[in-house]
């Protein structure tokens, strides 16, 4: 039985019984794949990393930690430099690493060289050998194992098959479109069948759609597999797509590990706060349990600052906004703002305003303050304009104070 079967079956027999804890059966399946898991790779650890490059002073790893279950799909998040590569290459056993340990399906591999530590990657740039066809990429891996010829064609046609090129198999690689090299590339990484795959930006050389679809792709891939995976990426809407758990780095280290959903609604930091998703950084005051922004109360996240000068960081869409004129009594709370440019995205419009009460002309070193609010088009009030005057307030959701 497959990984995958044992997926479908543990699947199928929660849906006739309902609860999954309730069925004898359903736990000896659910711990099967558990097992299954364990034994092709299990989790990973990576325990306070130091990794230094000759040459360098800097620490392109500084107390690196990261702990990924098995078949788990972890993606590192992060600006230019911030250290994804390395870590990738560290726990790969491509570069040395200085100090810290790491570990593999329990398993110590700090100091294992990288031919024994079973793991795969795939790089931005292809790499394959364009001398040869699609089938003797995937195959070359197999045979470097020593797997015999008969065998090896049967598993690289069944992972062309996995990445959708069966019937280019006979192509040679520098004849086929980037897409497609990549998908050989992912076949051969996955011929092996690694404990590990280790996915270095594999798509950023290639164009939006095709983009969007390999990366579907992948995450089809992986949980059909079962494979423990980390894929690098500095594009958030890539990482929110695939990910079980996002680990967003910051200078050598992972800042927020979470769910895409508690990163985006729950940022520890502002700087996760504001590398995932828009948001609006708005003059307020905080205990650090509730705030106040533009007059209306708020409750504020774990970590937030306290004081009566601090600066709360609001998404658009958390944000209300009704034409001055509808509360011309004086009644609603918030401020004024002036409509700048208002976004037309389908369902959903962003308004780009600026706030025209005098009090906030000085804030920010007297730079106007600017407000993004986001909304479903069918909320945006009648008549809305650029030039119309607004009122402007948060909603009661949680924010971080910083
Ligand atoms: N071979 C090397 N020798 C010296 N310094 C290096 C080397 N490779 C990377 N660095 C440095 O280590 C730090 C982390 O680099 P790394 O390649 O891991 O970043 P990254 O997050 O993958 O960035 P990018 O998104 O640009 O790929 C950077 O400051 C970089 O300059
Ligand atoms: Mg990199």
């Amino acid at each position: 039985m497959t990984l995958a079967d044992t997926k479908a079956a543990v699947a199928a027999a929660a849906d006739t019984t309902g609860t999954a804890s309730a069925n004898g059966t359903v736990t000896a399946a659910a711990s099967a794949v558990l097992k299954e898991s364990e034994v092709r790779g299990g989790g990973i650890q990576m325990r306070n990393v130091d990794k230094i490059y000759p040459g360098s002073s800097k620490k392109a790893l500084n107390d690196f930690n990261l702990d990924v279950k098995p078949g788990e799909m972890v993606v590192l998040l992060g600006g230019s430099g911030c250290g994804k590569s390395t870590a990738l290459r560290s726990l790969a056993g491509l570069e040395d690493i200085q100090s810290g340990r790491i570990l593999v399906g329990g398993q110590d591999v700090t100091g294992v060289p990288v031919n024994k530590r079973n793991m795969a990657m795939v790089f931005q740039a292809y790499s394959l050998f364009p001398h040869m066809t699609a089938l003797q990429n995937v195959e070359f891996g197999l045979e470097v194992h020593g797997v015999g010829k008969e065998e090896r064609r049967r598993v690289a046609m069944g992972k062309l098959e996995l990445v959708g090129l069966a019937d280019q198999a006979g192509k040679y690689t520098q004849q086929m479109s980037g897409g497609q090299q990549q998908r050989v590339a992912l076949a051969r990484a996955l011929a092996v069948d690694p404990r590990v795959l280790l996915l270095d930006e594999p798509l950023s050389a290639l164009d939006a759609k095709v983009r969007v679809q390999l990366r579907d792709e992948i995450r089809r891939i992986q949980l059909d597999t079962g494979t423990t995976t980390i894929f690098v990426t500095h594009d958030q809407e890539e990482a929110l797509a695939v990910a079980d758990r996002i680990g967003v780095m910051n200078g050598g280290r992972i800042e927020q590990i979470d769910a895409p959903q508690t990163l985006y609604q729950r940022p520890a930091t502002e700087y996760v706060a504001t590398f995932i998703g828009l948001t609006n950084r708005l003059p307020g005051s905080s205990d650090g349990r509730e705030g106040v922004v533009f007059g209306r109360r708020l409750p504020v996240l774990p970590n937030s600052a306290k004081g009566s000068d601090v600066t709360v960081l609001v998404r658009p869409e958390n944000l209300t906004l009704a034409a001055a004129g509808d509360a011309a009594d004086g009644s609603a709370v918030g401020e004024h703002a002036r409509v700048e440019v208002i976004h037309f995205l389908g369902a959903l419009v962003r308004v780009d305003t600026v706030i025209s009460s005098g009090k906030w002309q000085r804030w920010n070193n007297g730079e106007q303050l600017k407000v993004t609010v986001q909304l479903p088009a069918n909320e945006l009030p009648a008549g809305l304009a650029v030039g119309s005057d607004v009122i402007i307030a948060p909603r009661p959701v949680a924010a971080l104070a910083v």
